[in-house]
């Protein structure tokens, strides 16, 4: 049989598909929630943990201009997801806009893509939560340096030590608890989400107000620090496979501050910024998505890089940068300037903050998976959604089954730089999809247009490559094997089974799906 690669699914096919009663999800989320819901996952442990080790490790007091490069390469990216979102609004994402635009290859692709971003993002950022939840334990207790409330055997990395054998049993009680959850349904995730927003956007302001009393100016001098390698600057070897691919094609030796510092800071900080894709995930439960969804993702955005680089400005101000911690920032940066007091009330605020991002990657994976075996990619019946609780019962249980196994026995913590690529990936797909949809379907109604076109889509797609060129090399690494076997299972199973292909219908063995006009 040939395979058709480029084949593409219509944007009436998407949307006729959400209609089919038994694959419907219930639609009752305003702009205010979808801007809350954005925020619930943008917020977590990039500006958390991340900061610091940006600052430290790469760009100095400059990791404020790396906060602002990478907010300039999402809201590029923003207006181009925005423009889809109002015009295809079907669960899925970048995933059901490329379907609709590029082809099926690309679909499966950024598919791929995806599911690498929200389940790691998932796994990373409860361990994360585990590791704040172990440090707000022992600084409640008292416990002194190196004494832990947890024991070894189930506090994996949150203690900082190895034993032969260990499960991050707090990860996997997270996992479960906020699987349980979403597959009650998105109105109960969502009330649960509103609330540990208001509270983590309070502890961030409450960062910022507490930390202006600590500024001293001289350490935001200088602002851009000239490059010197790393170990000058007391940052653990980094050559070889952990320096950026950009570096390591170049042959130069390996260097820290300067602009090479700041890029290498963005595409590290990068992470802080991921989610407000996924907003567009929950397209099928927005009231009106057409107009909300743009709302969603572009307030969402704009609110946290504005609190953002507020809060990158206080942390380098309150310390020189060689002392800036390089983990747990936010808390720690307090310690260090003689007020264990807030440090605890931020980890506190870090507990609850990063409960949010690991529901709504939870969720956005489930809603992706959801999209993608309604057509086929994966067996279909997946997709059926529990007429009780109108939530996939299915795929929301594989999730939470393969997060805690992963979260609970793996050393993923470390791995936000795989979930940058994943999501970088997307972003150049998107931004080509959106020009290629205009010229393709000029027809449909864009409710919400991108500006100057095509001139932000390309530079959206330029600055997320540029970013991916400086992330290291083992991250690049792992990225392809995650492609390969990706493109085994596309081309061992996914191609044959996709419903362009059988043609089959929702009701099985009905008329076929109807390719995209411009095609034929
Ligand atoms: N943006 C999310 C975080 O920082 C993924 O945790």
């Amino acid at each position: 049989m040939a395979l058709n690669l480029l084949r593409t699914k219509s944007v009436e096919q998407s949307l006729n598909d959400a209609d089919e009663p038994e694959y419907q999800l219930r639609k009752t989320l305003s702009a205010f929630d979808l801007t809350v819901f954005g925020i619930g996952v943008i917020i977590g442990a990039g500006i958390f943990t991340l900061t610091g080790r940006a600052a430290h490790n790469a760009a100095g007091p400059g990791v404020i201009l790396s906060f602002i490069l990478a907010a300039v390469c999402c809201a590029l990216a923003a207006m181009c997801y925005a423009e889809f979102a109002s015009t295809v609004p079907v669960s899925g994402s970048a995933y059901t806009f490329s379907y609709a635009a590029l082809g099926e290859i690309f679909a499966w692709i950024i598919g791929w893509d995806l599911i690498l971003e929200m389940f790691l993002a998932a796994s990373v950022v409860a361990q994360g939560w585990s590791a704040y939840f172990g440090t707000f334990l022992d600084q409640i207790t008292g416990k002194a340096t190196g004494q832990h409330v947890l024991p070894d055997v189930i506090a994996n990395g949150a203690n900082g030590n190895s034993v032969p054998f260990n499960i991050d049993l707090m990860a996997v009680l997270l996992v479960l608890v906020l699987g349980a959850i979403m597959i009650k349904g998105i109105k109960e995730s969502m009330r649960l989400n509103r609330v540990l927003v208001i509270l983590k956007v309070t502890i961030v302001l409450f960062v910022i107000i507490a930390g202006i009393a600590f500024i001293n100016r001289n350490n935001w001098s200088p602002f851009i620090p000239t490059p010197v390698s790393p170990e000058s600057a007391g940052v653990a070897q980094m050559g070889g496979m952990t320096q950026p691919l950009l570096q390591w094609m170049s042959g130069s030796s390996p260097m820290i501050y300067g602009w090479g510092g700041v890029v290498a800071g963005a595409a590290l900080v990068f992470f802080a910024y991921i989610g407000f894709d996924i907003v567009a995930t929950t397209a099928e439960e927005a009231r009106n998505p057409k107009r909300d969804l743009p709302i969603g993702i572009i307030a969402s955005l704009v609110i946290c890089t504005i609190l953002y680089c507020v809060v990158a400005l206080v942390i380098t101000g309150m310390l020189p940068t060689s002392e800036i911690p390089q983990s747990a920032a936010l808390a720690q940066a307090f310690t260090l300037v003689g007020k264990p007091w807030i440090a605890i009330i931020i980890s506190a605020g870090a507990v609850c903050g990063l409960t949010t991002v690991v529901l709504t990657m939870m969720i956005g994976s489930t809603r992706l998976l959801f999209a993608m075996s309604r057509d086929g990619f994966f067996p279909t019946p997946l997709a059926k959604v529990s007429p009780k609780t109108k939530t996939p019962l299915a795929l929301g249980t594989i999730v939470t089954v393969v997060c805690a196994i992963v979260a609970g026995l793996t050393p993923v913590g470390i791995l936000e730089e795989m979930v940058n690529v994943g999501t970088l990936a997307a972003f150049v797909l998107v931004s080509v999809a959106v020009i290629v949809l205009r010229k393709k379907r000029p027809d449909l109604q864009r409710p919400f247009k991108v500006p100057f076109m095509p001139v932000i889509p390309i530079l959206s797609a330029a600055i997320c490559i540029y970013l991916m060129l400086n992330l290291a090399v083992e991250t690049w690494l792992r990225f392809l094997i995650w492609l390969v076997i990706g493109f085994a299972i596309y081309f061992g199973y996914s191609h044959w089974h996709t419903r362009m292909q059988t043609g089959k219908t929702l009701h099985d063995g009905a008329a076929p799906v109807e390719s995209a006009p411009v095609q034929e």
